[in-house]
């Protein structure tokens, strides 16, 4: 222990301090830390090392080093207030018969407060996330040769392994969860059986319960609840509160006020590989585009740490930069997480591993291995037999079937119920990156003038903006015999906007149109009756018994033997359905439980219905995805990247949520959309008649 002569809170470098520098009473401190000292030394023998004049936290000794056997891995502070601290701590092991270990100037590790040792000394739980570094660990496993389980801290109050957890005699562990990711929680319910768990609440732990000095059946600590005293004593533990208050302001209590200096080692116990690190490579505008923070917040939220190895700013504007970044991650499993999110960025290629792709065989029609990579609307390319293989079919939540039996090797995407016994399926992540354009400072300011648009409800200007440049888009595929598909829901035709869609399909600039039952039961309702859901369209009001329409036009169709033959037999002579029988434009109804009748078009086997919609939706340049999220999204799903997306929804959520794909290419706005109809055809109208002037 070190004596709190020069204690005080000087600065802030926790949450605890912050609201409390110089606030702490000297005289009080001195009081409860001799308390503290005098309870420990009923139980153990007590050395002193001499506190110093300007290092306030040095009565903090858990932060001295990592002590096992006559070995100790001296700290290296993450805060550069603390640093000055490391050569007294060093000098007083040296002086004492330590072997004492230094690690790398930039790698912060800050010793017995983050780092545990099973009481039973099984293992040596290490903490990282806010002070210790991840990397920090293989060390750690190596110079004590021990097994290090890592476990990543979430909260900032909680920002040393000791103050939220505490392994206790007889293999015990007291700690809150909260604290933690849930892998480590995970990994700490694989360790430690249920009866020796003891978690406890925040109330608790904000008191630093967890922050004790635990001497064979002996628990000193600050203040623990009655509850959690009681559930100590019934496991066998005599609890000893001691008021540390004055502590707590700096973030520390009974356990960081100590450093163990006798720990039990086991013959039997060796290090284990506990980190895996790869090195990934990145290239593209990786600043500008902020593909590079991307992938940095994705390693850390995922429970990685990286260190950028070097990287290469493109001066020119124009010119791409590349970086290489080593990430570690404390198991596999959470490499893979992170590897595969990284992919789906693009840029990013795994250079060291010119390995193929890991091919499993599928045992079973229609499930695919457990670690099957799933696909993204990215353009992707598999490394097999040394080629890279482009895949076909691109697609999301697909797996990579790979045919490799010719002498022409094949991947495709299969969606898992199309997976058949025998097929060789990507498993992993290696062998596998996605292609993505980088893409240039220009490109990605016109993202960002389209994100704008699912940000909110967009003014009535900015929607002018955007349908005139739809317009165009539209007028050019249809000149060049391109292919739009129209995905709309019921909405279309309640806000007014059927005879809008009509007008496209007639005049050629909609090739497919893809929805629900809704959409033709009441465009047809329109057309027959005059009403949508039974209210008059011409007058806005309800027309007696017009909740019936709907249902009368159904069984009309029906009787008919679908649309198609309703309109050879003059039934149907007006609206969206009639003009795709008209004008050979194909459609797919997908039937949904909430179908009335259905009409005898409606596909009501939704795996049937799904192949009709990818199989239409094949070889399309735009898709107009107006007012129905259902079908939209689904749309979305089978819709590979570079497809050009328009979504039109009245909800901000909607929009957000189908035109941010990670998309270059869609664009979402926030309006009505029966007023985005009648847009649309009066700038194609315009366009028209440009093009007539311009004739003439
Ligand atoms: N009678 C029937 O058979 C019947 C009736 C309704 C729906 N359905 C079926 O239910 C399924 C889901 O229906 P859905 O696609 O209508 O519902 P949905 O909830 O998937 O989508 C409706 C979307 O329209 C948006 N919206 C509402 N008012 C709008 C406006 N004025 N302008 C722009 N957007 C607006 C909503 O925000 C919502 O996102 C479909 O398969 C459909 O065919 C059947």
């Amino acid at each position: 222990m070190c004596p709190p002569e020069y204690y005080d809170v000087d600065y802030v470098i926790n949450p605890w301090m912050e609201g409390n520098v110089h606030k702490s009473i000297r005289e009080r401190a001195v009081e409860q830390w001799e308390k503290l000292y005098n309870i420990i030394t009923q139980y153990a023998t007590v050395e002193l090392i001499k506190p110093q004049p300007g290092l306030p936290d040095m009565v903090f000794t858990a932060n001295a080093g990592l002590v096992l056997g006559d070995k100790v891995v001296l700290s290296r502070f993450y805060h550069p207030e603390r640093q000055p601290e490391e050569p007294f701590f060093k000098a007083w092991f040296e002086a004492n018969g330590f072997t004492v270990y230094q690690l790398p100037k930039d790698l912060p590790f800050e010793g017995a407060g983050d780092a545990l040792l099973d009481r039973e000394g099984r293992w040596l739980w290490a903490g990282y996330g806010f002070r210790s570094e991840l990397d920090s660990h293989p060390f750690l496993a190596k110079w004590l040769d021990i097994e290090v389980l890592s476990l990543r801290l979430i909260d900032s109050r909680f920002y040393h392994l000791d103050t939220c957890f505490c392994p206790l005699t007889g293999g015990y562990l007291l700690y809150y969860p909260g604290a933690f990711d849930s892998y480590s929680n995970r990994l700490i319910e694989m360790r430690v059986p249920p009866e020796k768990r003891i978690p406890i609440d925040e109330p608790d732990a904000v008191n630093f319960a967890c922050n004790a000095v635990n001497i064979n059946d002996v628990i000193i600590l600050n203040k623990a609840s009655a509850t959690l005293e009681q559930r100590l004593r019934e496991k066998g533990f005599q609890v000893i509160q001691t008021p540390l208050t004055e502590f707590l302001k700096a973030g520390g209590a009974a356990k960081c006020l100590t450093l163990r200096l006798t720990e039990p080692i086991l013959e039997t116990v060796h290090a284990n590989e506990p980190i895996i690190s790869r090195v990934v490579e990145m290239h593209g505008h990786l600043l500008d585009t902020g593909l590079m923070s991307q992938a940095l917040d994705i390693i850390v939220s995922e429970g990685g740490s990286f260190k950028v190895l070097n990287f290469n700013l493109g001066v020119e504007r124009q010119s791409p930069s590349s970086a290489q970044v080593r990430i570690s991650a404390p198991s596999q499993e959470v490499m893979e997480d992170i590897i595969s999110q990284l992919i789906d960025l693009g840029a990013v290629s795994l250079p060291q591993e010119e390995k193929d792709a890991l091919l499993e065989v599928v045992d079973m029609d229609g499930v695919a291995p457990d670690d099957f990579y799933v696909t993204t609307i990215y353009p992707t390319e598999v490394r097999v037999k040394g080629k890279w293989i482009r895949v076909a079919n691109q697609r999301m939540d697909a797996a990579i079937v790979v045919d490799d039996s010719q002498e022409e090797i094949t991947a495709s995407c299969k969606i898992l119920r199309d997976l058949r016994v025998g097929d060789k399926v990507v498993v992993g992540v290696e062998g596998i990156r996605t292609v993505i354009s980088p893409q240039s400072r220009e490109e990605r300011h016109k993202i960002q003038e389209f994100s704008f648009m699912s940000g909110g409800v967009s003014s009535e200007r900015r929607v002018e903006l955007l349908v005139e440049q739809i317009a165009w888009e539209m007028r050019h595929i249809r000149d060049r015999g391109g292919k739009v598909v129209v995905v709309a829901g019921p909405v279309v035709i309640h806000t007014g906007g059927a005879d809008h869609l009509a007008r496209l399909i007639r005049e050629g600039y909609v090739q497919c149109l893809l929805g629900g039952n809704a959409i033709a039961v009441h465009d047809i309702e329109q057309a027959i009756m005059g009403t949508s859901l039974g209210v008059d369209m011409m007058k806005g009001v309800p027309v007696k018994g017009g909740h019936r329409h709907h249902l009368k036009v159904i069984n009309m169709i029906r009787r008919a033997g679908g649309i198609a033959n309703a309109v050879k037999q003059g039934i149907l002579t007006k609206g969206i359905m009639y003009e795709c029988v008209k004008n050979n434009v194909p459609f797919c109804l997908a039937g949904s439980i909430r179908d009335d009748g259905p009409l005898p078009d409606t596909i009501m086997d939704l795996i049937k219905a799904q192949e009709e919609y990818a199989r239409l939706l094949k070889g399309t340049d735009l898709i107009l995805m107006l007012s129905t999220m259902l079908h939209s999204i689904g749309v979305g799903n089978m819709t590979p990247a570079g497809v050009k997306m328009v979504c039109v929804d009245i909800n901000p959520a909607v929009v957000t949520k189908l035109a941010d794909r990670g998309s270059l290419e869609s664009i979402g706005i926030v309006t009505d959309v029966g007023l985005f109809l009648s847009l649309l055809v009066q700038q194609l109208d315009k366009l028209a008649q440009g093009y007539q002037l311009t004739a003439r």
